[in-house]
């Protein structure tokens, strides 16, 4: 069978995907699958690189890995064109393949390439439609974990046009609601773009200006002091969820230089949290997952205070998927190993996609 692997992308996070498409490149099964790379160039083209059928086909991945910036960096094998060919999107349409989506942020796992696949009839991996769109939304997320019952931290959500024709009342509703510090960030962005803090109101303008260039809706949040913890969810209807794991906060917050530039970021797994909370993660975890109707994959995170308060903070319906990432980490460190995790997600697009065709039957 032939896995289509489609990275890069016009997202913040275009480098990391291209980082999680050689991870997955290493570690398929090549007894069973051929892949078939498919680069998204920054500016949205789609380029094919061509046919891997074992790891060793991929030229010099080390050093590739290291040009990630430069302007050809899509994975091609031994002896094929460096150059790659320019196709449509929909050219990708073939029997007996499945996608593997491996893009984060807007246009990668917001529903809309998601929606691609759905059209053309092809099986492809992770959330769909619905849990893509709804998880990347943070109004529509919090909306959805209020209904499920879930603990979440105060919040206040902003239009722009409210912002530009009554300020007073923008200040009234925060301050009314929340105190400071409060974290500002752009409904529909992730990677803590345009996310930032305000200890006063003068951080709040600037903070509420700033995440306004990069969406119309935004949302004002209660700061809170707390560690963070995130677990991994894998499943389809049969949820199964990680031990979980920690950012240990070597930062302020995780804004995306410490998180992309600077590494500042160190994982703890297992996480040492009690056993009660443990249960309540897995708990809400799950109920998260179903929320969002998620299929594939997930990670949800968390906030924990010192007096273990849990608040959920976000579900990533494609989480950083690196062999150094948090999310295999936390399935390794539960059990699976790498390639493992890549066969499972495989086989739950498979039996997703076989699932839909059964109900079209029915029409
Ligand atoms: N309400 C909050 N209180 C304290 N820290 C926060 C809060 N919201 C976000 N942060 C910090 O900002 C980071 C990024 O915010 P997050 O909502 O996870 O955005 P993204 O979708 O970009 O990952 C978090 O990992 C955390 O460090
Ligand atoms: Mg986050």
């Amino acid at each position: 069978m032939k896995i289509f692997l489609v990275y890069g992308g016009k997202s913040a996070e275009h480098d990391i995907s291209i980082l999680t498409a050689f991870s997955i490149i290493k570690e398929v099964y090549y007894d069973y699958y051929e892949v078939e790379p498919i680069y998204i160039t920054k500016s949205g083209q789609w380029i094919k690189g061509g046919i891997i059928q074992q790891a060793s086909d991929v030229e010099n991945s080390e050093s590739l890995k290291l040009t990630v910036s430069d302007k050809a960096h899509f994975i091609t094998g031994v002896n094929q064109s460096s150059e790659g060919i320019l196709i449509q999107p929909s050219d990708i349409k073939e029997e007996s393949a499945v996608v593997f989506p491996v893009l984060h942020g807007p246009n990668g796992e917001d529903g809309t390439v998601q929606g691609l696949f759905e059209v053309i009839g092809m099986p492809y991996v992770g959330a769909g439609v619905l849990a893509s769109a709804c998880g990347m939304d943070k109004i529509i997320s919090k909306q959805l974990f209020q209904q499920a019952g879930l603990p979440q931290v105060p919040y206040v959500p902003v239009r722009k046009v409210q912002w530009l024709n009554d300020q007073e009342s923008v200040f009234k509703q925060c301050e009314g609601t929340l105190f400071y510090p409060m974290y500002i960030k752009p409904a529909n962005l992730g990677s803590s773009v345009g996310i930032s803090k305000a200890e006063n109101r003068e951080d709040l303008i600037s903070a509420i200006e700033l995440a306004l260039r990069y969406d119309r809706r935004i949302v004002v949040e209660q700061g809170i002091e707390a560690r963070e913890i995130e677990v991994a969810v894998l499943g389809n209807d049969d949820i199964h969820v990680s031990v979980p794991g920690e950012l240990v906060k070597t930062v302020d917050f995780y804004d995306y230089d410490s998180k992309y530039i600077n590494n500042d970021v160190v994982m703890q797994i297992p996480a040492l949290v009690s056993e009660e909370v443990n249960v309540r993660l897995r708990e809400y975890a799950v109920r998260a997952f179903q929320a969002l109707d998620g299929s594939g994959l997930s990670r949800c995170d968390f906030f924990l205070t010192s007096n273990e308060e849990l608040f959920i903070n976000e579900v990533n319906t494609m989480p950083g998927f690196t062999q150094f990432s948090m999310y295999p980490t936390l399935w390794k460190n539960t059990g699976l190993n790498y390639g493992d995790l890549v066969e499972e997600l495989i086989q739950l697009a498979l039996r997703r996609h076989q699932e839909r065709l059964s109900f079209q039957d029915n029409d």
